[in-house]
């Protein structure tokens, strides 16, 4: 899929800005306090917007997290990937995650990893994640699954 937003950029934006995405899409119905992940504000937490001109159309988050899979290293765990919602399916995730991922590695990072909603994994295994660990219920959002990439060959 091409890059259909010639003008977009990818920008640095801090954990409060996630949360214009953030809500609508990853936390409807619910308080806005959900919309706050743990290390949001962590000095080595990175925060990435895809600005349409000056309108933001995505999101994600980067936080040093070894999580259960990974014991050596520097490894980033993925969270609060989200696009809005009426441009979806448009290439705006994409362009997010391969930016994120160009911007761990020359920060040194070994692999990322995420837990992804059973429903989005084929949006991560066409950008060659794989699987790690068993499905696994998170409470109120559903089945998930994580995945890894190794950034460091
Ligand atoms: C999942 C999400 C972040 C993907 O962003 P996006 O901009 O819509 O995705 P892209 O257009 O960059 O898609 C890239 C590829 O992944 C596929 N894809 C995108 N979303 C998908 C999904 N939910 N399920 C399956 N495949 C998906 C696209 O069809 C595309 O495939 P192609 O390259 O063969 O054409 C976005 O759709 C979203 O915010 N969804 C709702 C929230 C969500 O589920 N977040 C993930 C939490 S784990």
């Amino acid at each position: 899929m091409e890059n259909e937003y010639p003008t977009m950029e990818i920008r640095t934006i801090t954990s409060i800005q996630t949360f214009e995405i953030r809500h609508p899409i990853l936390r409807a119905g619910q308080p806005l306090e959900s919309c706050k992940f743990i290390g949001d504000d962590d000095d080595e937490t990175l925060h990435f917007g895809a600005y349409d001109k000056d309108n933001l159309t995505g999101v994600l988050s980067c936080y040093v997290n070894n999580g259960a899979h990974f014991t050596l290293g520097k490894n980033y765990q993925i969270r609060g990937v989200a696009v809005v919602e009426k441009l979806q399916q448009h290439g705006i995730g994409k362009v997010l995650m391969l930016h994120a991922e160009k911007a761990l590695k020359a920060k040194g990072c070994d692999h990322v990893w995420l837990n992804s909603r059973v429903i989005a994994k084929s949006f991560y295994t066409k950008l060659d994640y794989l699987e790690i660990g068993t499905v696994f219920e998170v409470p109120i959002i559903g089945v998930h699954q994580s995945f890894y990439k190794k950034l460091k060959q």
